[in-house]
């Protein structure tokens, strides 16, 4: 019989995309998911459980009643503005929660985690792109969390035989193909939901930080991964540990660069307008450019990405315009 993953924060952007695919391919799944930033709706079919990751007693029984031998871990706060105001709101839900699940998990017996890591552990990268030896540097209390949390969770290894992947995502983006899911505007902070909404809603320009870094055409550089394809990689990971492969931490990334001008001209190309926008100064703490060496997921996962740029911003547009149109602007 194929045991259960339990899916923390599965109501979620990624998650509700993982769990998708994780249901097409007939493997058993439970979500687990406050709902404070995530929607019922986007896990269709799955068996949702509403509750914290921090409530221990919840998690072990939910581990035991669907026979959860892996747990991949996607519960988090992500703003990262919003961290360097409130700490303390990112250390208790992003580190303490963790530890209490991973506490439940080993006391119901999980052998396996898979963890929401991100490319912003590296801070400004040394080199580019970016590999997986470079040094971890976070330059916001939102990347220390997951900093901590896969040094924690290399000490559950060593002491529990918890093995795990973190996988260090580069810019989630786009939406599943038949515009059934994607990326809510009202919760995203990131330039290809913003920018959408810039040109749907039209009730806020879109600030371009800064067009002057030495980059081919002066704006920053991004490596963007579609939601789908990183779906894929959660797959890959739960497999290679269910295999008995060793703790490790994986860039999930494309290997490709792209600009936000290049952004909002391929969202120009998709929508047939251009999106309002304005050139503002740069913004502290902006790495220049950064995208993922990504040879180890393909050493280690066997794993790569089959979307680009431009089937990005073709779902990304599609299901907003499905979602947006003709909806009163919130507040
Ligand atoms: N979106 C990106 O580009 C990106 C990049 C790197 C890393 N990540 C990480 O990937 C993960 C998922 O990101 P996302 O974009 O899907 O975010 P999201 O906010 O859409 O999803 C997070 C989900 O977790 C739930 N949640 C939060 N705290 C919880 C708790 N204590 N208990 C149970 N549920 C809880 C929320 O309700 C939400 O549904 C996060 O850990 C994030 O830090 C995201």
């Amino acid at each position: 019989m194929t045991r259960t993953i339990l899916v923390t924060g599965g109501a979620g952007y990624i998650g509700s995309h993982t769990v998708r695919a994780m249901r097409a391919e007939g493997r058993p799944v439970v979500v687990l998911d406050t709902l404070e930033l995530g929607n019922a709706d986007a896990v269709i079919d799955a068996p949702l459980v509403v509750g914290d990751i921090a409530d221990e007693a919840l998690v072990t029984s939910v581990c035991r009643e669907h026979d959860v031998d892996t747990i991949v871990h996607f519960a988090a706060y992500k703003n990262v503005g919003e961290s360097m105001q409130q700490p303390s709101k990112y250390f208790h839900n992003n580190i303490d929660g963790t530890v209490h699940l991973l506490d439940a998990a080993v006391a119901a017996g999980v052998q396996h985690v898979v963890f929401s890591s991100s490319c912003s552990v590296y801070g400004t990268p040394e080199r580019i792109p970016v590999d997986e030896d470079q040094t971890i540097q976070p330059e916001s209390v939102y990347a220390d969390t997951k900093a901590i949390v896969e040094r924690i969770l290399g000490w559950y290894d060593q002491v529990h035989g918890l093995r795990s992947v973190s996988l260090r995502y580069f810019n989630a983006a786009g939406a599943s193909f038949d515009s059934r899911i994607g990326e809510d505007w009202d919760y995203a902070l990131n330039l290809i939901p913003v920018a959408i909404r810039a040109l749907l809603r039209g009730d806020q320009r879109l600030k371009v930080f800064g067009d002057d870094y030495p980059t081919p055409d002066g704006t920053c550089v991004r490596d963007y991964i579609h939601v789908d394809d990183l779906a894929g990689a959660h797959l890959a990971a739960v497999d290679l540990l269910r295999n008995g492969g060793a703790t490790t931490a994986v860039n999930v990334g494309t290997g490709i660069g792209s600009s936000v001008k290049q952004v909002l001209d391929g969202i120009e190309r998709v929508a047939g307008k251009p999106v309002p926008h304005d050139i503002v100064d740069r913004r502290a703490g902006d790495p220049v450019s950064t995208f993922a060496e990504p040879t180890r997921a393909r050493e280690v996962l066997g794993w790569q990405a089959r979307y680009g740029l431009d089937e990005i911003l073709d779902s990304a547009y599609r299901w907003h315009l499905s979602q947006h149109v003709g909806r009163p602007a919130a507040g």
